[in-house]
């Protein structure tokens, strides 16, 4: 089997890496050359996606390693700008590896699609829901008309169900259909289904209809993801800040605790977990805003906005990490099929079923927030931040090549980073020696170092 411990994966070029992932995907040469020099969209496409296009925003495409899920290996495509997310995801999914990688099922896959009913009194409520699930088998035959290639495919309309809002300022009932899109993302497909049924409901119930549009709260798409880590794996053996695995492994169940209660840090404990999904969706040319707006919301299904995930210490002292999370992804449609960096990336996965996408994300979100939890109960997040954050200083002051390594290991060591003294840095790295102009970086220190030459920097 193939294996996505891709041992020093970050230390190499990128036709190395390239090299890599097509003798781990099998992928075609061919498919490889769609990255292009830049990335960049071709405005034909760009064009044909949106209105008033004017180019492309492309963002960072990188690849997470060492994923593994129901026991298959895979390396993910992810297009994040965030420093340290891939790095991040990359080592959990090791800690993970070393103790079975994680498990992960898709839940359901349906959508649903709502139809407001106005115009009826609360009292008519009653009767017009009776109707209508008298209807049922009408109203899911009439849905599967649609889309008959779907039905097909072993998808399409599977259920209805009626919500009442008779206290509402304008009472109101809805009525939700229950799709299968397979493969599909599903928002044309459910969006159709719904202008399509709805003239027969009103007809049946003497009501007019709303809205008539998905719910992007896919509630009936869930995936859920769990990992059992070893505590040694987890342990910091970092000379002077040494902490025992089961230590840490109980700080992240106490930082769970913390998020489950409160929503101001649920909140930024999610956002850890969609630091490895919405790149992955992203990636694959799916709509993070539903994925985002989906997610949130179901974190808020109690009534109360929680963590989306669980974390625990199990009799056998085991970390036990759980999420479960509503993803209304496709495989097939759409800028999915159009965008050929999403086809190479779902290339890169193996062309995988929305499910087995899915599972595959819900897996990525835990192990970003397992990452994210570990590095705040122990050495705390700005240090790896720090470094990744350094480098993009460096970068953005002008550093080139091996310039960015030297400068930001520089601010690092003496924790002075900020734009100046990157921009100070490479000005002593490049031979400048005027090193009095009111700055903070240690003056002697850069002279003597620029005066030795890069490498004394180091
Ligand atoms: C930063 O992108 C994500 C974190 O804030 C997540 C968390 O706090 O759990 C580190």
């Amino acid at each position: 089997m193939r294996s996505s411990r891709l041992k020093g994966f970050f230390k190499l070029d990128r036709g190395e890496r390239l090299d890599s992932i097509r003798e781990f995907g099998e992928l075609p040469v061919d498919q490889t050359r769609t990255l292009g020099k830049d990335g960049a969209l071709p405005f034909e496409l760009a064009d044909l996606f949106i209105e008033n296009a004017i180019g492309s925003f492309p963002l960072p495409l990188g690849i997470a390693t060492n994923l593994r899920v129901n026991g298959r290996d895979y390396i993910v495509p992810m297009a994040v700008e965030e420093s340290s997310v891939i790095a991040a995801a990359s080592n959990a999914a090791r800690w993970a590896y070393e103790s079975g990688g994680f498990t992960a099922e898709a839940v359901s896959n349906l959508m649903i699609g709502q139809i407001q009913m106005l115009g009826l009194s609360p009292e008519e409520f009653d009767s017009a829901e009776l109707k209508i699930h008298r209807n049922r088998e009408i109203i899911l035959r009439m849905a599967n008309e649609v889309h008959p290639r779907l039905l097909m495919r072993g998808g399409g309309a599977r259920d209805l169900e009626v919500r009442k809002f008779p206290h509402a300022e304008i009472p109101f009932f809805v009525v939700h259909v229950l799709i299968d899109p397979k493969d599909a993302m599903g928002a044309n497909i459910v969006n159709a289904v719904c202008e399509k049924v709805a003239p027969f409901i009103e007809q049946l119930t003497g009501g007019h209809s709303g809205l008539k549009i998905l719910s992007n709260l896919a509630d009936r798409r869930i995936f859920k993801a769990q990992v059992k880590i070893k505590p040694e794996i987890i342990a910091v053996n970092e000379p002077g800040e040494e902490i025992d695995g089961l230590t840490v492994a109980h700080k992240i169940h106490e930082a769970w605790v913390f998020a489950h209660e409160d929503a101001y840090r649920a909140t930024t404990h999610n956002k850890g977990i969609m630091n490895g999904i919405d790149p992955v969706v992203i990636a694959t040319g799916n709509d993070w805003r539903a994925i985002e707006s989906g997610c949130h919301a179901f974190a808020a299904r109690s009534g109360q906005y929680r963590s989306l995930s669980r974390w625990y210490v199990d009799s056998e002292n085991m970390l036990c990490g759980e999420l479960e999370v509503p993803l209304q992804i496709g495989t097939v449609g759409g800028v999915t099929r159009l965008h050929p960096l999403a086809q190479f990336s779902l290339s890169i996965l193996g062309n995988p079923t929305s499910q087995e996408l899915g599972c595959v994300m819900a897996a990525v979100g835990l192990a970003s927030n397992l990452s994210a939890l570990r590095a705040l109960v122990t050495t705390g997040i700005q240090r790896g931040h720090m470094k990744l954050h350094a480098k993009n200083l460096a970068l953005a002051a002008g550093a080139r090549g091996k310039e960015v390594e030297i400068i930001s290991t520089l601010m690092v060591r003496d924790k002075k980073i900020s734009a100046s003294h990157a921009e100070r840095a490479l000005e002593l790295l490049r031979g400048a020696t005027d090193a009095n102009r009111g700055l903070d970086l240690d003056p002697s220190l850069a002279v003597n170092q620029s005066a030795r030459g890069p490498e004394a920097w180091l």
